[in-house]
């Protein structure tokens, strides 16, 4: 099977290459990035000597380059992760989020379309997304996969619309198609971007910690690993044309999770108690912040026997370990770049 990945040099696709070079050694994975800022092929330097392991540097924007290369590989299936991921950004330049969520997406979808001519037995699109298209719940409840989409920020919106394109291609076209749409994800090599690395970082070096608004908002938190499962599952044995939600049946309010992740760096730093707690910084609020998010994971738990494998604690004790245990690789990510990016957004 040669099987393409994209964004599989970012933070959630590095952990499905990671998965699908090693427990298939035989399929070819062809892991398609543009290197972007949220791309490192650090990441991969485990497994990149692997012989059924290919990277190809490519913007999925590019509709002849991805043409081209679907001309030139017969793709079995395509697990699509590449994406603008961070919500902050798509605040700032809504575009980029136009062109690679949704253009990018599309690209993809008319490239399979052609290379497959309707002759779709045991092909598969796999589109990767987000809860985030759901919009925002109340106090109460559940995103299940009939929620109304209600996205309210330009990454959502724009993650929205993707995952509307796949569907269409299914409706109209037949092309074979599978979504996820999964909760908030914390592990190894994610970018300091994102509330849990960013903070972990933060601490080390005894910068502000950042919190907008009141704090009292809720995400449900997914081991990046027990996603990267989910995937492998779901590319295997999901249903055609089905939706799944995953998520960790793990939901907490921000300033809560910050708190226990301040004790956790403390304790691992030998840091007096609560002395990162000192850090803690309220901030103008995300415009358009979403309160609370939280998956119902029922139909992924009993179609296909999946539930997260790592408890909170566990997650993020593991991830801790990780950040401190790979200093070099959270210097090398700050350099340079994300210098600029944070005096952009926090100063
Ligand atoms: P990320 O930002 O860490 O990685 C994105 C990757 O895509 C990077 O390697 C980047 O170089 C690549 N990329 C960006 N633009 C590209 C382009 N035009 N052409 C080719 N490659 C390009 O993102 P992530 O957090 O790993 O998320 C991966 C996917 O999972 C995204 O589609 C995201 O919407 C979805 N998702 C993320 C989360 C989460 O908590 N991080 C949760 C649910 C769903
Ligand atoms: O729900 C899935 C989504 O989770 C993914 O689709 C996105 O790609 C991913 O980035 C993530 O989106 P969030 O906006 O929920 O993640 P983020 O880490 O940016 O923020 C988590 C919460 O923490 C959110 O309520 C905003 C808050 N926050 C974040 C940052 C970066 C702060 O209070 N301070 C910060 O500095």
């Amino acid at each position: 099977m040669n099987l393409l990945v994209t964004g599989g040099a970012g933070f959630i696709g590095s952990h499905v290459v990671r998965r699908l070079v090693t427990n298939y050694p035989e399929y070819t994975i062809y892991n398609l990035d543009k290197l972007t800022y949220a791309g490192n092929l650090e990441n991969l330097k485990d497994v990149d000597q692997l012989p059924n392991y290919n990277f190809i540097k490519g913007d999925i924007v590019q509709e002849d380059f991805i043409n081209d290369l679907f001309e030139r590989i017969n793709f079995d299936g395509v697990i699509h992760l590449a994406a603008e991921s961070h919500v902050d950004r798509s605040i700032e330049d809504p575009l980029a989020f136009v062109r690679t969520n949704i253009i990018g997406t599309v690209n993809l979808l008319n490239a399979a379309k052609k290379s497959w001519s309707g002759k779709f037995s045991r092909k598969r699109f796999y589109h990767v997304s987000t809860d985030e298209v759901y919009g925002s719940l109340g106090k109460e409840g559940l995103f299940t996969e009939e929620t109304s989409y209600d996205p309210n920020s330009p990454y959502s919106a724009s993650k929205a619309s993707s995952d509307h394109f796949v569907r269409a291609y299914g409706e109209t076209y037949n092309l074979p198609f599978v979504i996820s749409n999964c909760s908030n994800n914390y592990g190894p090599y994610h970018f300091p971007e994102k509330l849990i690395p960013l903070f972990i970082n933060n601490i080390i070096e005894n910068k502000a910690l950042p919190v907008y608004g009141d704090g009292k908002y809720t995400r449900d938190w997914l081991f990046v690993e027990d996603h990267a499962r989910a995937i492998d599952l779901i590319f295997h044995k999901g249903k055609d044309r089905e939706t799944y939600n995953i998520g960790g049946f793990n939901e907490w309010q921000n300033i809560d999770l910050i708190k226990l992740l301040c004790k956790v760096m403390d304790r691992k730093l030998n840091r007096n108690e609560e002395e990162s707690e000192k850090l803690i910084t309220y901030v103008k609020d995300r415009p358009g912040h979403d309160l609370r998010y939280a998956i119902n994971a029922t139909k992924i738990n009993e179609e296909l026997g999946w539930k997260p494998s790592v408890t909170f604690e566990e997650g993020l004790e593991k991830t801790v370990d990780w950040y401190l245990n790979n200093s070099e690789w959270l210097k090398h990510v700050t350099s340079g770049d994300y210098k600029e990016y944070y005096s952009k957004m926090y100063s």
